[in-house]
């Protein structure tokens, strides 16, 4: 007779803190649609949910190369002429002290190895509050205290200085900028990337410039685009490395293909560069034949953005101005991604908020607290990606909502 395990099998306590709301939701979601009903997803950042399609050359290589036999695995930092195309999108962006470019499984690979290389039990790094919830799972993984900054909603979002300043300590390693900002769709100005870069130089700290959204800044009324400013440009002395990828601006995430590009003091950034390349072998390769797509995404025609980003105007529009007359909400205008971060004011927890409006109304968004908003505030996470028809069925389902269960204001 086989022998029966009778001890349950307990998850690593150093879990016990990893959130990833986003995805969280989906039980709730699962109850609905198993009674029948369609739910709305606001919820997660995947344009290829909604009506966008990847550039068709970029598939086609992608194809290529797997007809072409390039099925093996690759060189741990990533093929030559990928790692060659990174380096031009880097001078492009400004960075003229680049030091090394590494090619990941994801943007997500990069967060991973970039912090496990630099940060011993002990030490900590400062990352947005509210954040991408990845960076605080990393964090948890490795069994470092998470040491959130706020972003300063009454500043557009912007890093709250004072705050960075008073939580950084002795042991404090970097600090984390996520500009386009998820979840807020918030911009840094050049005057806020020069404080921070200050604060770095001050205290010896590395900035992880996490800019996956860098193509995604939305036009102006004119419809002109004012090209992202890179941290590493305005600050080419500080070790940084700046995180990039196809899954957002080249819309295919399931490739899972992203970069790091290493800037500041050559001989200031070398052994911590050794470090990511250590892990970087230790785990083979990123995913061999999607790298060749790289190479055409970025030297070939950008035409797909400038629909995306008309898209995004458009949606982005609607969305703030529903923001402005549905009860009780108030929305910091966002300037790039596709998220808006409206504020609520309700008697109740945002994460109650979106569970209820989930069950009643078939809307899905994500709580605010799900990406560590600071306790006393509640807030949600639009996805603006749907078409317009979408969005406004969604709106109107929030706003009856908000009405139905708080009153007016
Ligand atoms: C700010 C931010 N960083 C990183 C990622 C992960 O990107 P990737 O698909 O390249 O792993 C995301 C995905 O939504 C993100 O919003």
């Amino acid at each position: 007779m086989p022998v029966t395990q009778a001890h349950q099998v307990a998850a690593a306590k150093r879990l016990e803190n990893v959130r990833y709301a986003i995805r969280d939701l989906a039980c709730v979601a699962d109850e609905v649609i198993k009674q029948g009903h369609k739910v709305l997803p606001l919820n997660v950042g995947d344009p290829l949910n909604f009506d966008f399609q990847t550039p068709p050359h970029i598939v086609e290589a992608a194809y290529k190369a797997m007809r072409d036999g390039k099925n093996g695995y690759a060189p741990s930092p990533g093929i030559p002429e990928a790692l060659e195309a990174i380096r031009g999108e880097a001078t492009r962006k400004g960075i003229t002290s680049v030091q090394d470019v590494f090619v990941t499984s994801g943007v997500s690979e990069t967060v991973d190895l970039c912090i496990s290389a630099l940060v011993n039990p002990g030490e900590d790094i400062l990352t947005p509050s509210p954040d991408y919830p990845l960076y605080s799972a990393v964090l948890c993984k490795l069994g470092i205290a998470l040491n959130p900054y706020d972003l300063n909603e009454d500043d557009a979002w912007q890093p709250e200085l004072a705050d960075i300043e008073r939580k950084r300590t002795p042991r404090t390693r970097a600090i984390v900028l996520i500009n386009p900002n998820n979840p807020t769709g918030a911009l840094c100005s050049r005057q806020m990337l020069e404080h921070v870069a200050e604060i770095a130089r001050r205290h010896n700290l590395v900035v992880f410039a996490d800019e996956i959204y860098d193509k995604l800044i939305l036009p102006d009324s004119n419809g002109d685009v004012t090209p992202h400013l890179a941290f590493a440009a305005v600050a080419p002395d500080v070790p940084c490395i700046t995180f990039g990828g196809m899954s957002k601006n080249y819309l295919v995430p399931g490739w899972r293909i992203g970069w790091g590009i290493v800037s500041g003091d050559a001989n200031a950034v070398k052994p911590y560069t050794e470090g990511i390349h250590r892990l970087l072998r230790a785990r083979l390769c990123a995913n061999h034949p999607e790298q060749y797509a790289i190479k055409p995404a970025l030297e070939g025609p950008q035409d797909h953005l400038i629909e995306v980003q008309r898209k995004l105007r458009s949606r982005c529009d609607l969305t703030q101005k529903w923001c402005e007359s549905a009860p009780r909400v108030s929305c910091v205008a966002p300037r790039g991604a596709f998220y808006a971060f409206p504020r609520i004011d309700i008697p109740e927890s945002d994460e109650v908020f979106v569970k209820e409006l989930i069950r009643q109304k078939h809307v899905m968004v994500v709580h605010g607290s799900g990406f560590g908003q600071k306790p006393g505030t509640q807030h949600f996470r639009i996805v603006f990606l749907p078409d317009e028809r979408t969005l406004n069925t969604a709106y109107a389902g929030i706003a009856d909502f908000i009405r139905e269960r708080y009153g007016k204001a």
